[in-house]
């Protein structure tokens, strides 16, 4: 039996993510500074580093929700779910990293079927509690059962189908990160919100959702995909067409914050609303891609069966992001909601950490590449746009090569449009320029 199954003592060794320790099994391999795949092993215990910018993100959009209160009131309590939590690392970033003027307000679940990871979690967070002790009751109203779990330094633990705990409770804020696809849990999911909730979906199924493994494509996700340079956008908004049509079914609305695909999995992050009215109208924000000849593409609503030929959906064709919220993620947060003072890192040392002045330097360098372009991007990407990626300008604009991307966003301002890059693991321009205007700041530029 495992040491995290005994209790004796906390297993593995430990690391930092954000300002959160996190103990890995001590077969793992300290993991690289800005890992760009998934763990070449997985397996109960093991924390996967490249998730680590996801976390980040959702540490400061759930901060950003709490300070400008776009969920819940100023001075009421925020409930949220991490309803597949595994070791709970996120969790325990929400608990530690989340402003401590905030946290009394906080209402945290974890729940995971999975009894090594739900001890492995406990044992790790009293081994290495959040900075400042939150404790309190479990509400009735919320716990029907409250048998069922354990509180625990300001963490609930539960463990249950994913599906039976989203029904429990009305939560606020709901995260689903599965392994693969999220499919099963969205009826779910969306079930089991409050009234004004906020659902934030992973899915690292993404040969279904690019269309590269067009059968499972077609059986997840019912859409049709072209595997071209749009395809990661396509990843994006099929996952985001299967949220706000599931959500359509149980009378909800949804209002996209951030949706990124970050190298190996697709998240999205959406506002959802109890409205019979907005729910009806969720075909108007449906669509296709359909590519263009001169290598751009339009969406349309009702593809003719041409169309659908060189066409890829149906997918999500309304905004992406939130302009306000994604406006404020910015590299300056990202480090000082996540990353840790030198008091915080020599209490860490203290206890066995083992941290070098290069691993804070690595580290603050990941905090900043987890948000780079987001909040430059925000207002693009919450409203008409087209994405052009950089290694397609050459042919589309017949000059054999491209200019440097921000000699070609200068070009573009000065012409009188918006542009910026794409948050993505290739090279994107996002913009509102016409086609015309972008091919002739390309050749006037190279
Ligand atoms: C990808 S991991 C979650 C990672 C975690 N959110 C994090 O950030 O570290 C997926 C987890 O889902 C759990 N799981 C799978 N099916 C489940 C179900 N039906 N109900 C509850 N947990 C489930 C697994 O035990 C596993 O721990």
């Amino acid at each position: 039996m495992d040491e995290a199954e005994t209790g004796e003592t906390v297993p593995g060794h430990l690391w930092l993510e954000g300002k959160t320790l996190v103990h890995l099994r001590h077969d793992q391999e300290r993991p690289t500074h800005m890992p760009r795949g998934p763990a070449k092993r997985t397996g109960p215990g093991f924390l996967n580093p490249a998730m680590a910018p996801a976390r980040t993100r959702s540490v400061l959009l759930m901060a950003d929700a709490l300070e400008h209160g776009w969920l819940t009131k100023a001075d009421q309590p925020l409930r949220a779910l991490d309803a597949l939590c595994a070791t709970g690392v996120r969790v325990r970033r929400w608990r530690n990293e989340i402003p401590e003027v905030h946290q009394n307000r906080l209402r945290i679940t974890a729940n995971d079927l999975d009894t090594f990871a739900l001890n492995w979690l406990k044992r790790s967070h009293n081994a290495y509690p959040p900075a400042v002790s939150v404790d309190h009751d479990p509400e009735d109203d919320r716990y029907q059962r409250p048998a069922m779990g354990e509180m625990n330094n300001g963490i609930y633990t539960m463990q249950n189908d994913a599906r039976v705990t989203l029904l429990e409770a009305g939560y606020q804020w709901v995260d689903l990160d599965p392994f693969g696809s999220p499919v099963n849990f969205l009826d779910a999911a969306v079930q089991g919100l409050a009234r004004i909730g906020f659902l934030e979906v992973t899915a690292t199924d993404t040969a279904a959702l690019t269309g590269s493994s067009q059968g499972s494509q077609f059986r997840r996700y019912g859409a049709k995909g072209i595997v071209d340079s749009y395809a990661h956008d396509d990843a994006v908004r099929v996952l985001l067409g299967l949220v706000a049509t599931t959500a359509a079914r149980h009378d909800r609305v949804v209002e996209p914050v951030l949706a990124l695909f970050d190298g190996h999995h697709v998240r999205i992050s959406v506002k959802v609303r109890r409205s019979r009215e907005g729910a009806s109208r969720v075909l108007e924000n449906m669509g296709w891609r359909i590519r263009e000849d001169n290598g751009t593409y339009r969406f349309v609503q009702h593809p003719t069966p041409e169309e659908v030929e060189r066409g890829s959906g149906p997918l999500w064709v309304g905004p992406l992001w939130d302009a306000d919220i994604a406006g404020r993620i910015t590299e300056e947060r990202a480090l000082s909601v996540c990353a840790p003072t030198v008091e915080e890192v020599a209490k860490g040392v203290e206890m066995g950490l083992e941290w070098s002045e290069q691993d804070s330097e690595y580290a603050s360098r990941e905090l900043r590449r987890s948000v780079r372009y987001i909040a430059d991007a925000a207002d693009l990407m919450s409203r008409d746009h087209t994405l052009y990626h950089m290694d397609d300008l050459p042919n589309m604009a017949g000059t054999g090569r491209a200019p440097k991307m921000e000699v070609l966003f200068e070009a573009i301002r000065e012409a009188g449009s918006a542009a910026a890059r794409l948050p993505d693991i290739d090279p994107f321009l996002v913009t509102d320029a016409p086609h015309d205007v972008v091919m002739q700041c390309v050749r006037e530029r190279i």
